[in-house]
Formats: structure tokens, C-alpha cells, sequence
């Protein structure tokens, strides 16, 4: 038996996508929109918003709405709906995901635990205590990477972590003057502008240049953001799919996402040095030859940390459109 689609509450439909935004973006740039059409919602990418001179196939911008995409499912979950999704319904691009909200579900308890995770997780560029993370709980993060169709792996191997901070430090050497200067629009920005990632987010800068991260601003804000010392022995990690096309972006942004959320009850934060996985050149050397073929997608630091403060979302108003 049919019954005919009905129109999402507006009370529901706030609450879905206030979930939906306060995902993770690259540089906070926020590159989605949603359409309401009855109990369906379309989330779609926003051009306007994509890093074109770092990010020209639009990779980083698909696994950011990817990210969108499984919070908005897991608050559909949350409130009573079924959250499902078609990827890339038309033969439009940019036409990210379906979501159907028709039909009624009871949340699990799983569901319940990472959608309440969604307004605790936030991107933590702070040094983290010097405690490893325990190998139960990587592979429950390995798990949720997996439940999405992504896969993840820490980087254990003495060598194979050394030759992983090499990359990193050789991708920051090869950054192009467009991409720093495209970073700069979005880096180090006020802390009231509803997006871009803010001065008070970007963290200190480490003391010791050998350590594994990334300076989302070098050479600016200095004496604002100060000097500290790094954890020695940092947890690196890194999130793979199987293939690496538009598909695989918008999955490997949900597993992100899922992963992340895991991270955040497990009592972890993150952060990430994506800066190799950025430069053609250096991308597929992020690969671990000792795990199974994969395509890098997040480079993750791991660890205990207190919380990092929230940043801005532009009002929700602005990425829902009209009909
Ligand atoms: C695809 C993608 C790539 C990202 N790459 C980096 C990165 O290399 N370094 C970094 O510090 N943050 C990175 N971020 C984190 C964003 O800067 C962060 O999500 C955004 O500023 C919003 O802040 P929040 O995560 O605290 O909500 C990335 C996020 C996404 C989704």
C-alpha cells in the first residue's frame, strides 16, 4: 500500500538541518543546500563555495556534504524517520543525496548516542595529553568507518609513521601561492563571521617543527596563537575508500563523519593534516602498502584533549532553498 508523501513539519525540518550544518567542512566553507519537497529532503553541493584553487575536482567539497548527509540521516533516525538515501538521484552533479523521510522507525540505541554526539565534536588543532589510544577503541572507530563503506586505519609501524610526518612536512613545502592565498580568505577569520575557520580555532603552533600538523594560517596571527609543545608520539590515522569518484567522496565524507562521531563518545577529538592527500604528487604515498589497496581520503591526529570551542554556522535560513 502507497500513502501519499506529506510535508516535513517545520519544526523537524529545523531540527534536521541545524543537525545537517553543524557538520565538519573544509575551511568551515559550508558548500551544501537543502530543498524541501514534501517528506523528501535533496542536499545538493554549493559551487560558490568551493576551494578552487586547493580543492579544483571538488573532493574535499563532496565528503564535506558527505558529512552533512550522515547527520541529517542520523537526526532523521533520531526524531522517528527513516532516513533513506539515494546518491546522486539525477544526472545532476551536484545533486548530492535524496533523503526520504516517509516512513517510521524507533532510533537505536546507537543512533541515539552519535546523533547527541553531533554538537560535541569539534575539529581540535590543541597539543593532546601524551596517552595513546587503546587499539579496542580504534577498531570500534575502524567499524563506524566501515558501517558507511569507508575504511580506516592508526599508523603503528615506527617507519611507516615517519615516512607519513615526511609527507606531511613535504606537502607544506610544495604549497602553491593560490592555494595560500585562497586559505587565507578562509583561515583566521574574525570569530563572529558565520564561517571560515577563525582565529581562536586554529591552535598554537607547535614548538617543535618536526611535529605532525597543520598550520591552517602560517605565519600569521603569531603572537596571538603562541608557542606550545606537542604530544610526542601523536596518534595518526588514515580513512580510505575502495574507489575515488564522486561516489566515493560522498561516502568517505559519511564515514568521516561517523567516525568522527564515534571518536567524540568514545571521549577522543581529532584534527587533520590533509595537506599530502592535497597534492596530486603526494596523495597515493599516503597509502600504507602493508593495508588493503584504498584510496586516502583524511589524514587524522587523534587523542585526548579538552574539548576545542564550536564554530559558527551560517543561520539555517541561508542554505534552505525556496521552491
Ligand atoms: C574534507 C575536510 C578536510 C579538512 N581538512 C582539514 C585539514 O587539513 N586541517 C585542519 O586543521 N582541518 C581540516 N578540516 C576541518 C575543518 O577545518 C573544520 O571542520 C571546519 O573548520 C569546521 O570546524 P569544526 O570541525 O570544529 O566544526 C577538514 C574538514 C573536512 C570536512
Amino acid at each position: 500500500m502507497t500513502t501519499t508523501a506529506e510535508h516535513l513539519a517545520p519544526t523537524l525540518i529545523r531540527q534536521l538541518i541545524t543537525a545537517a550544518v553543524a557538520a565538519p567542512s573544509v575551511h568551515n566553507t559550508q558548500p551544501w543546500l537543502f530543498r524541501i519537497d514534501h517528506d523528501r529532503v535533496h542536499v545538493l553541493a554549493d559551487t560558490s563555495r568551493q576551494l578552487t584553487a586547493q580543492d579544483p575536482e571538488g573532493r574535499a567539497m563532496l565528503m564535506s556534504c558527505g558529512a552533512a548527509l550522515l547527520n541529517l540521516r542520523l537526526a532523521a533516525e533520531h526524531y522517528g524517520h527513516t532516513g533513506t538515501v539515494t546518491l546522486f538521484p539525477t544526472s545532476d552533479q551536484l545533486h548530492i543525496a535524496t533523503v526520504d523521510l516517509h516512513g517510521r522507525v524507533h532510533p537505536t540505541a546507537m543512533v541515539d548516542e552519535l546523533f547527541a554526539a553531533i554538537p560535541n565534536r569539534h575539529t581540535n588543532r590543541m597539543p593532546y595529553e601524551d596517552r595513546p589510544v587503546p587499539p579496542a577503541v580504534i577498531e570500534a572507530l575502524t567499524e563506524a568507518a566501515r558501517q558507511e563503506g569507508a575504511d580506516f586505519y592508526a599508523v603503528n609501524e615506527p617507519s611507516e609513521r615517519r615516512r607519513l610526518v615526511d609527507l606531511i612536512h613535504d606537502a607544506d613545502a610544495a604549497q602553491n601561492p593560490e592555494v595560500m592565498a585562497e586559505s587565507r580568505r578562509w583561515t583566521g577569520v574574525e570569530d563572529s563571521r558565520p564561517d571560515g575557520v577563525p582565529a581562536g580555532a586554529l591552535g598554537p603552533i607547535p614548538q617543535d617543527p618536526a611535529t605532525p600538523h597543520r598550520d591552517l594560517a602560517p605565519g600569521r596571527l603569531i603572537s596571538a596563537r603562541g608557542f606550545a609543545v606537542f604530544e610526542h608520539d601523536p596518534t595518526l590515522a588514515v580513512l580510505t575508500t575502495n574507489n575515488d569518484d564522486r561516489t566515493a567522496w560522498v561516502t568517505a565524507g559519511q564515514g568521516l563523519q561517523r567516525v568522527l562521531l564515534a571518536a567524540t563518545v568514545e571521549g577522543l577529538v581529532a584534527t587533520f593534516a590533509n595537506q599530502p592527500l592535497e597534492a596530486p604528487q603526494l596523495r597515493w604515498l599516503v597509502r600504507d602498502p602493508d593495508q588493503p589497496i584504498g584510496y586516502p581520503q583524511m589524514l587524522f591526529r587523534l587523542g585526548y584533549a579538552p574539548t576545542a570551542p564550536a564554530t559558527l554556522r551560517r543561520p539555517i535560513e541561508d542554505v534552505i532553498l525556496g521552491d
